[in-house]
């Protein structure tokens, strides 16, 4: 479990030092681990000391109380996520700095989670890189607590690379862009794919890419991993008007290796409205539906696909009645 955290001196000499101290009992710490710190600059912006500690071996589905830099009075705690099923991941994107963000926080903070995919798009920070700052504050109650797992997003800029350490070594993948993790005791494969990393890299970035998804999803058994996930800032299928074909290039390169690999969920952030897609990819879908109302406010949708001459289901949507809804 990697720990980072930023202290306001930014020079990166006289900052508190790389230390992580930690144990399962409040204010007993009975191990601690060292890594290092940097800081970079944007314009005329300069960091804090961004600090990443790496503590463990941890147990799993445990919780340990810590504290950042040698000495210092606040203790945080987190949770390591379970070595088995079930796992419970929260999936947000787009996050920024708004009063729906609040809302959004504060809802996930309301019931219990495992841990976090984050599909991109943090802060908004843009050029104006003291929002890192304060989108760091914003979520450090929820990102101290559980594992925040991060990919880019168009808005992040500089800074990504500086404050989110990814397991980009761990997962073989030659950037910090893209990379893999597992979780439940390797139940489930997730693979945090890079959209903008062919920008980043000048063109090479998607062909290093497919080729490190191939090499990942390669290694995967799914007689072991029942279950495989992957995140992409960029949507491959949308249908609102914004942002539309910017996941083209990689969707052509990458969707065949997913399909493949046969990938059970995609991920994808960027156009602010929530839709989700049964298997777009050739996908030839005979079957018939059923519309199933429950009550006055209550109603069951199914898909049944034709699979092999079997009905299979293969969507379920439990639908609300509108009639109470209201209307903008
Ligand atoms: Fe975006």
């Amino acid at each position: 479990m990697r720990i980072c955290w930023v202290t306001d001196d930014d020079d990166g000499r006289s900052s508190p030092p790389s230390v992580v101290e930690y144990g399962t009992s409040p204010g007993e710490y009975t191990a601690s681990a060292t890594g290092d710190h940097g800081t970079y600059s944007y314009s005329d912006y300069k960091s804090g000391a961004i600090h990443h500690v790496t503590i463990g071996p941890l147990e799993p589905a445990t919780t340990y109380y810590y504290r950042c830099g040698a000495g210092e009075e606040e203790e945080l705690s987190l949770r390591t996520p379970p070595a088995k099923l079930p796992v419970e991941f929260v999936v947000i994107g787009d996050v920024g700095q708004t009063e729906w963000t609040a809302a959004t926080l504060s809802h996930i903070g309301e019931k219990d989670y495992d841990v976090a995919l984050v599909a991109g798009d943090l802060s908004y920070a843009d050029g104006k890189q003291p929002l890192w700052d304060s989108f760091g504050r914003l979520v450090q109650p929820l990102a101290s607590a559980r594992p925040w797992m991060v990919t880019e997003g168009n808005h992040e800029k500089a800074a990504y690379n500086a404050r989110w350490r990814m397991p980009r070594e761990e997962s073989g993948s030659p950037s910090s862009l893209y990379y893999s993790f597992d979780a439940a005791g390797g139940a489930a494969h997730v693979v945090m794919l890079g959209s903008y990393a062919y920008v980043e890299e000048r063109g090479e970035g998607t062909a290093e890419q497919r080729a490190w998804l191939e090499r990942d999803l390669a290694g995967v058994d799914r007689r072991r991993t029942p279950w495989v996930v992957a995140v992409a800032h960029g949507p491959w299928y949308s249908t609102n008007g914004a942002h539309q074909g910017e996941g083209e290039r990689m969707r052509r390169a990458m969707e065949p290796l997913l399909y493949d690999a046969r990938v059970d969920v995609v991920f994808s952030a960027h156009v602010h409205a929530y839709e989700r897609f049964v298997c777009m990819f050739r996908e030839m879908s005979f079957g018939h539906g059923r519309l199933r109302i429950v009550s006055e406010t209550k109603a069951i949708w199914t898909w049944h696909r034709n699979d092999d001459q079997h009905a299979t289901v293969r969507d379920v949507v439990v639908l609300e009645s509108m009639a109470g809804a209201k209307t903008n």
